[in-house]
């Protein structure tokens, strides 16, 4: 069993904004709605289609699209996917509420996954920042773009926890660790949903995958996740509880078997853990299609069958498979499926709707001087700049390269990415207009006192940024490296801004190789034989590995793919105009071979063996075991120095622990900076075996240069434990080591014990 007897688990699914007499009367209401509905409009709202179509055009009259329209007027379809712009939306709300019988709105799901029209940085980036505060406000802004289009529902935060970044979907998430992506979690349902869900300029939020998506084997998407009771209940799940605390209206299943159910038809997580334990009231909907690919996982035999198999274990909408309205009604007069199984999917869907403020008004997200106003103003590119600046990782300052002089430079820009207003979009933008981000040749061109030179040196894909292909990637091309190596040659500094386009990462988007893509590797070391000044800004939506460029490249930075505003974000790092703060969500490995490779790692029996000839420990023969770059990675263009960690013991009872802890940091440097400080745990002895550090708190302090701060965490029974192979939450007496620092690898420790 798992999940049960947890210390959040007692959790009151609120209705944001809903006072428990509005949340009476929505039950009223929709159970009212529901005894006034037929069995196949009931399955109707489980039913949820994809608007491919021309919506605003002639209906059409046979094949699939007229199928839809049929359905939608039948009463047959709950929701749309994809439909999107005041127009679209009016029109397909239009033919549910003024066509159909009983005229129940849809609600409209979109990904709105890291910004709407207006770009912020991809999920991972946002990570980097540490700042909840930055990440809630991102994810209102989101909301307020995708609101103003019609749309009232994202498929978003994407939640999933994963330690390898050979899986595309790093980019959709928080990276590898269950404690940061549980505030992170939490900080974009907020930001999504609000105080006031049936605000028109809040939308519903969807907490996915669920579960385990992120552990797919070898980081290909889709596939098999084999995962044991204390890495779901400990790692897996801890983004997933938050998101269910918050007040998440919904949740998506995912595409993979879970040691051996796929999760769609999965009853432990959907119907045992998350309507049970979590008593989580909202509904859940499929993947894209996977009720249907129960088949082909070899679970179900035929449509009928998965259809049944995935709504008795749980999911309650149907996404795109067909599979609910061709067979769901047909299921209940066998008997195989009980109507109350229905009513109870179709009384979360309603709730949910009544939530929104749908049925008060079905038009509410259809005004189209708002989507005029709100989609791409001032106000909200200003945010995304913010957004994208927090993110910024400096990996790597050596002789002080950085931040760059502003006058008197000769700088050649190097990377058909320094030129790119679309890759920085990243994945996942379908309604942002294509090369509308601004590039970093544009923003660098505004620091004028300095001479700058543009120069390709080779394309990463051939001719196309849009959906590429590893085949589309340039592995041959070099007939404009001259050019850049001349360039750099008479230069005082060389940025050179390489990596990965948008789409090389994202949903399948794996890759087994994780080096600069293409020839890139190549024209770095070119220019390096004739320029070693060189800044090397790293373009991607996942780790790479770039340990040559870790080797010899003074100055690394980590600027993802950061939405609408990457160029200004970036341009103010390179010129110190803001100082960067970033931390990595996950780690960076060394080469593919290392993967997973995580900070919160088990011990092993045999850990450390410094004498080279021994041989037998755990460790690679031809490689660290370490990463490049940890887990809380980040510099600044100052210092920062941690001391005196001190240890309080309010209370060292296991029952009821409470352990205050202090640490003194002070701005060493010359300038003002933030820093991201970092608290982690270890607990030496238990009955489960504990990770070597587990991240259990951190905060952004504002340091001017000399300054010191105390910084107090505090750690409780929240946090002092863990899940046993039960799902028992535990907190065993015993030594823990307490860690502070500004980095996974770079902390200063104390210890306790509990009694
Ligand atoms: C499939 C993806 O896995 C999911 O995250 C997304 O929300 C749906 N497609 C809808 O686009």
């Amino acid at each position: 069993m798992f999940g049960c007897n947890t210390p959040d688990n007692n959790v009151k699914s609120s209705i944001l904004g809903t006072s428990p007499l509005m949340s009476q009367n929505i039950e009223k209401k929709v159970d009212s709605l529901l005894s006034l509905m037929t069995l196949e409009e009931k399955v109707g709202q489980m039913n949820q289609y994809n608007g491919f179509w021309d919506l605003t055009g002639p209906t059409p009259k046979d094949g699939a699209a007229a199928k839809k329209y049929e359905h939608l007027r039948k009463g047959w379809v709950g929701s749309m996917l994809n439909v999107r712009g005041v127009k679209n939306v009016r029109a397909v709300q239009k033919i549910a509420v003024e066509e159909s019988r009983l005229g129940i709105p849809l609600i409209i799901g979109f990904d709105v996954i890291h910004g709407y029209k207006t770009m912020s940085p991809i999920p991972l980036a946002e990570s980097a920042s540490w700042d909840m505060e930055a990440i809630q406000k991102s994810s209102e802004i989101a909301a307020l773009e995708a609101s103003a289009a019609g749309i009232n529902w994202t498929f978003a935060p994407m939640i999933d926890i994963s330690r390898d970044a050979r899986w595309g979907r790093v980019m959709e998430g928080a990276g590898e660790d269950p404690f940061l992506g549980a505030k992170i979690a939490e900080a974009r349902v907020k930001g999504f949903q609000g105080e006031d869900l049936s605000a028109s300029h809040t939308i519903a939020a969807c907490a996915k995958h669920f579960a385990g998506y992120g552990f797919s084997e070898a980081g290909k998407d889709y596939n098999t996740v084999d995962i044991g009771t204390s890495t779901l209940n400990n790692i897996v799940f801890p983004p997933f509880r938050a998101a269910t605390k918050s007040g998440v209206r919904t949740f998506m299943n995912s595409f993979n078997e879970l040691n051996g159910i796929p999760a769609t038809g999965n009853k432990m997580l959907q119907r045992d853990i998350l309507k049970g334990d979590w008593q989580f009231n909202g509904f859940i909907v499929s993947d894209w299609g996977s009720i249907k690919e129960m088949i082909n996982h070899g679970y179900t035999k035929d449509g009928s069958s998965a259809a049944e198999t995935a709504v008795n274990a749980g999911s309650d909408m149907d996404m795109e498979s067909y599979l609910y309205i061709k067979n769901l009604s047909s299921l209940v007069k066998e008997g195989k499926v009980e109507e109350q199984v229905i009513d109870d999917a179709v009384r979360r869907i309603l709730r949910v709707k009544y939530e929104l403020g749908l049925f008060d008004d079905p038009y509410k997200y259809c005004n189209y001087d708002r989507e005029k106003e709100v989609i791409g103003s001032k106000a909200n590119h200003e945010a995304v700049l913010d957004m994208a600046k927090k993110s910024i990782v400096l990996l790597k300052n050596n002789r002080k390269l950085l931040p760059l002089k502003k006058e008197g430079q000769k700088i050649a820009l190097i990377g058909a990415l320094a030129n790119d207003k679309n890759s920085p979009l990243g994945s996942w933008r379908i309604a942002a207009d294509d090369n509308t981000a601004v590039s970093v040749f544009e923003a660098m061109q505004q620091y004028d006192k300095n001479s700058l030179v543009y120069a390709k040196g080779a394309d990463v894909s051939l001719g196309e940024t849009g959906f590429v292909t590893e085949t589309k990637i340039n592995t041959t091309d070099k007939s404009e490296f001259k050019e850049a190596i001349d360039v750099a040659k008479s230069s005082d500094v060389v940025v050179m801004v390489l990596g990965e386009i948008g789409f090389q990462s994202g949903e399948a988007r794996s890759r087994t190789e994780l080096g600069l893509p293409g020839v890139q590797q190549e024209l770095l070391e070119e220019v390096y034989k004739v320029n070693q000044n060189i800044v090397l800004v790293l373009n991607n939506g996942r780790p790479l590995t770039i340990t040559w460029a870790d080797k010899h490249i003074p100055a690394i930075v980590e600027a993802w793919h950061l939405g609408s505003q990457s160029g200004h974000a970036i341009a103010q790092v390179l010129y110190g105009d803001y100082n960067p703060s970033g931390k990595l969500p996950m780690s960076f490995p060394r080469n593919v071979g290392q993967i997973p490779i995580y900070y919160n790692y088990k011990n092993t029996g045999r850990p450390v063996e410094p004498n080279p000839d021994i041989v037998f420990w755990s460790h690679y023969s031809d490689q660290k075991n370490t990463p490049l770059y940890a887990f809380g990675h980040g510099l600044s263009y100052t210092s920062f120095t941690y001391e005196n960690v001190i240890v309080n013991k309010v209370n060292s009872s296991s029952y009821s622990p409470e352990i205050k802890v202090s640490v003194e940091i002070t701005n060493s440097g010359d300038v003002a900076g933030k820093e991201v400080v970092q608290l982690y745990i270890r607990d030496l002895f238990a009955s489960v075996t504990r990770p070597v550090k587990e991240l259990k708190g951190f905060e952004i302090i504002s340091l001017k240069p000399g300054e010191t701060k105390t910084v107090n965490f505090e750690l409780n029974s929240e946090t002092l434990g863990f899940y046993d192979n039960n799902g028992e939450w535990l907190i065993e007496s015993g030594e823990f080591e307490v860690f502070v620092g500004g980095s996974s690898d770079n902390t200063i420790k104390s210890n306790f014990d509990l009694e």
